[in-house]
C-alpha cells in the first residue's frame, strides 16, 4: 500500500447501507440485520473500514473493505485444547467477515486489514491468538491467511449448509502473546 490512497478507520453508523451492499456482494451466506447493527455501533464487533480517499464525487469517505471480529472467552472456544494452558480470562480474536470490493482487490488491502486485527491482537495482554473459518473452495482467502503465516489447524467437515449444500471448512489460527 506504499504511496496509496487508502486509509482504514473505525467502521461507522453510516456505512450500514454500503457494509450490507458489500456483504451480499461478496458471501454467500446472508447475514441477519441484528449483526450488521452490532457492527455499526461497535457492540461486541471490533472492526475495520478502508476508503479510498482519492475517489471523487463525495465517494472518498465509502466503504471498499472491511473486517469485523469478535472476542471470544478462550475457554469458550473450539481451539482450547490448542492453547497454552489457560487462565481463566484469556481471549481470542474471531474474525467475522472479511472483504474487499472487486476493482479493489490484489492491492493488499485485505493484507492491511488484517495487519490491523493482527496488531490490535498483539497489543491486547489477554489475547492468545487471532482465527477464523474460510469455506474449502475459497483459495484467494485461503492464500491469504497462509501468506500471512496463519496455520490452518483443522477440517471442518461439511461445516457451512448453502443452498441445499455441504461445504468443508478450514480452520486458521495465528497466535499472538505466546499463544
Ligand atoms: N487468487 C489467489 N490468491 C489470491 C487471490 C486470488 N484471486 N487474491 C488474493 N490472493 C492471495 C495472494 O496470496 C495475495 O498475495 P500476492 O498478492 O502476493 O499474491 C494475498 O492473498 C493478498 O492479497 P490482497 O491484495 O491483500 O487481498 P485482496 O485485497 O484482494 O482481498 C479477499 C482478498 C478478501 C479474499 C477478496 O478476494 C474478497 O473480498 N473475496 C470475497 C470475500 C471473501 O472471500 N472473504 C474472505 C472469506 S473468509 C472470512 O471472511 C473469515
Amino acid at each position: 500500500l506504499q504511496h496509496s490512497s487508502i486509509s482504514f478507520r473505525p467502521i461507522l453508523p453510516s456505512d450500514r447501507q454500503v457494509l450490507e451492499k458489500i456483504h451480499s456482494d461478496v458471501f454467500p451466506i446472508r447475514y441477519e440485520s441484528e449483526f450488521f447493527q452490532n457492527v455499526v455501533d461497535g457492540r461486541d464487533v471490533i472492526s475495520w473500514a478502508a476508503v479510498d480517499r482519492s475517489r471523487q464525487d463525495g465517494l472518498d469517505d465509502e466503504l471498499i473493505g472491511f473486517v469485523t471480529a469478535r472476542i471470544i472467552l478462550s475457554r469458550d472456544s473450539e481451539i482450547e485444547d490448542l492453547l497454552r494452558a489457560s487462565r481463566s480470562e484469556q481471549a481470542l480474536l474471531y474474525i467475522l467477515t472479511l472483504g474487499v470490493v472487486k476493482e479493489y482487490r490484489n492491492r493488499g488491502i485485505a493484507s492491511a486489514l488484517i495487519r490491523e486485527v493482527i496488531r490490535y491482537a498483539s497489543n491486547l495482554p489477554t489475547c492468545q491468538a487471532v482465527y477464523l473459518h474460510v469455506i474449502s473452495y475459497n483459495n484467494p482467502a485461503i492464500q491469504l491467511y497462509k501468506k500471512l503465516a496463519f496455520k490452518c489447524v483443522r477440517v471442518l467437515y461439511g461445516f457451512y449448509f448453502i443452498n441445499g449444500q455441504h461445504y468443508d471448512a478450514y480452520l486458521f489460527v495465528y497466535y499472538v502473546n505466546g499463544g
